[in-house]
């Protein structure tokens, strides 16, 4: 199966997905394409030392949103990704976008939903104060975060925890997570009910 990575940033979920599913031939699992919203981010460099195609696509360089999500629609469609996975991509997309490729497009985000949505969400965990903090990996919808959750884990908040030590360790759990849940989609695990999302094992 092919899929489409989009990054904004280090890529370091990136390449745990290079590690354990494009290099290792018996996951059935080519990223076909990774694609970013940052002409600096270190994700393409990790891309290109795979040999995987990269391209910029920045919202700067068009007219507007739709024209943006349309181009990365037509990369897509070009590299005939069937999945859309975001690997740390700071973008929402448009209504349009998200309703073509419906149960396509998965994130992974540092919290354990629906606590703690949006654009800093570790350091929300901080202020907030919990104990247990998390990933959580999901389909995207047309909220923030929002969509059906596909899967979670948990890790402890320390009393000597910064925005960094906490997400690192948050980290440890995600490069496990998303490649596990990647295979489970190529296996034709995931079965969406409503909100609800069950993974046939
Ligand atoms: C990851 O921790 C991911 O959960 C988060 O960005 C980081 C990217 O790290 N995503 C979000 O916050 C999405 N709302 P990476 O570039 O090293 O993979």
């Amino acid at each position: 199966m092919k899929i489409a990575v989009l990054v904004s940033g280090s890529g370091t979920n990136l390449q745990t997905l290079i590690e354990q599913l494009h290099q290792d031939e018996t996951s059935g699992i080519e990223i076909a394409v990774v694609i970013s919203d940052r002409r600096k981010a270190y994700a393409l460099t990790r891309a290109a030392r795979a040999d995987i195609p990269t391209h910029v696509v920045r919202t700067q360089d068009f007219e507007n949103r739709v024209n943006f999500d349309a181009e990365i629609s037509r990369l897509i469609e070009l590299y005939a990704a069937e999945l859309i996975v975001l690997a740390g991509f700071m973008k929402l997309f448009q209504s349009p976008f998200v309703r073509k490729y419906q149960n396509r497009i998965i994130n992974v985000h540092p919290t354990l939903l629906p606590a703690f949505p949006g654009a800093h969400p570790v350091a929300d965990t901080l202020t907030y104060g919990v104990k247990i903090a998390g990933v959580t990996v999901h389909f995207v919808d047309e909220g923030v975060d929002s969509g059906p959750i596909i899967a979670q884990a948990a890790v402890p908040v320390l009393d000597t925890d910064d925005e960094e030590s906490l997400h690192n360790r948050i980290q440890v759990e995600e490069h496990k997570l998303y490649p596990e849940v990647i295979k489970w989609y190529a296996q034709g695990k995931l079965k969406v009910e409503g909100r609800k999302v069950i993974v046939k094992c």
